[in-house]
């Protein structure tokens, strides 16, 4: 069986990375989506807790994919739950370096492949990180992140 892992920090999940998710779907016999714990570039806006459950909600459709969590090392996960391709998307050339530094450390590290699927150009400028400096400032992520997203992200703003 074919296991794809999608991992970040999804907070919040975008339109972009539903995107990614939905069409690693079509390839692969199952897509394990997995959460970071403690994502290292910032204090998480949204609890771990909180994170995964829009995210079942939101690949509820999606049969073959399931929500689960991490911590440390990815490939250590990966290996633990027979991962065959860690999938990332891929935004720009600027997404490029990191991304195959980190594929070749993983692989070196797991023999595990990283495979790159491109962005649909639609959301190519959109980041979690934006998206939650728009809301926090009152601008409209509407057309950015699922309605659910949108408005948990009003709720955690307010006040
Ligand atoms: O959504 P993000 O924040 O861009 O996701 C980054 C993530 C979680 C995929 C990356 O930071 C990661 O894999 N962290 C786990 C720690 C690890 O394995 N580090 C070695 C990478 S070569």
């Amino acid at each position: 069986m074919a296991i794809a892992l999608i991992p970040g920090s999804f907070d919040p999940v975008t339109n972009g990375h539903l995107d990614i998710i939905e069409r690693t779907a079509v390839h692969f016999d199952e897509v394990i989506v997995a959460v970071i714990r403690n994502p290292q570039k910032t204090q998480a806006l949204f609890s771990l807790e909180d994170r995964q459950a829009m995210l079942a909600e939101l690949t509820g459709h999606l049969p073959n994919v399931r929500i689960d969590f991490f911590k440390g090392l990815l490939v250590d996960f990966a290996t633990e739950h027979g991962v065959s391709a860690i999938v990332k998307g891929l935004r720009a050339v600027s997404d490029f370096d990191y991304e195959l530094q980190m594929a070749q450390m993983n692989y070196q590290l797991s023999k595990i492949d990283t495979l790159f699927m491109p962005t649909s150009p639609r959301w190519s400028f959109l980041s979690s990180s934006l998206v939650r400096e728009v809301a926090r400032f009152g601008g409209d992520v509407s057309k950015m992140v699922p309605p659910q997203v949108a408005q948990r992200l009003k709720e955690q703003f307010a006040s």
